[in-house]
């Protein structure tokens, strides 16, 4: 296995040490939430670990039907115990961006909802600042796409549309929108640009994902280390 592989497996199973029996948990979306679904179907099968989760995704409700992990909704549990997930990028303030799977809006619902989240990342992810060589991805209504192209234009960004592979024309997310894929270069103060962002009709969601983790795995190629919030 690719070290990269190996690292995200490694974080994947330190953070599934946290769900406890009888747990309402958020699954997160991506490839390494992948590794935890499959650590929580073999903790299921061999301790009869009771858990039920909520999918923040259609890849996310899949694969966790397929690993026999029982699930629920926000309108059976809006309260959630604890939510796994993955990332693309965090800063040294545990900030983070989310969404090059698409499933951002689901997930930062989910994250909101949820008493703990922990989040699961290869060494790779780590940055000093958001935003150096990795776009923020922003979900967008499609009726007001070119408006807020335009808007993002304006702020000295260049949006591009993400377009779909194996299928012609763009990315339509689970809720059936679209998403802009922006870059900022490195973000100076995100909560801030994360503010500006969503005032802007037509924007449903953004990948700044900010002051939500409280504990991240960061699988290296020896070890894994543990963050927590300050
Ligand atoms: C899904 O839209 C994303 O937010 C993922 O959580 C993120 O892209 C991490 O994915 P990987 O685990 O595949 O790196």
């Amino acid at each position: 296995m690719e070290w990269r592989e190996n690292a995200k497996k490694m974080a994947a199973i330190s953070a599934s040490k946290h769900v406890k029996n009888g747990s309402i948990v958020g699954l997160g979306s991506g490839t390494t939430v992948v590794y935890a679904f499959q650590e929580l179907s073999r903790k299921i099968k061999e301790t009869k670990l009771n858990i039920v989760g909520v999918p923040t995704s259609y890849q996310a409700s899949q694969i966790a039907t397929k690993y026999g992990i029982p699930l629920t909704t926000l309108d059976e549990n809006p309260q959630l115990d604890i939510t796994l997930d993955g990332a693309d990028q965090i800063d040294n303030d545990l900030n983070m961006i989310k969404g090059m799977g698409g499933a951002l809006t689901k997930e930062k619902i989910v994250a909101s909802a949820s008493r703990m989240n922990i989040i699961m990342v290869d060494e790779t992810k780590l940055t000093e600042k958001l935003g150096i060589n990795q776009p923020v991805p922003i979900e967008v209504i499609p009726f007001a796409l070119p408006l807020v192209q335009q808007k993002l234009r304006h702020l000295g960004s260049n949006p591009i549309l993400r377009e779909a592979k194996k299928k012609l024309g763009p990315v339509i997310t689970d809720n059936g929108n679209l998403i802009l894929d922006v870059d900022f270069g490195p973000i100076d103060n995100p909560k801030e640009l994360n503010q500006i962002l969503k005032v802007i009709p037509g924007i449903v969601e953004t990948g700044l994902f900010l002051e939500l983790a409280d504990i991240i795995y960061v699988g290296r190629k020896e070890t894994t280390s543990k963050l927590e919030k300050k």
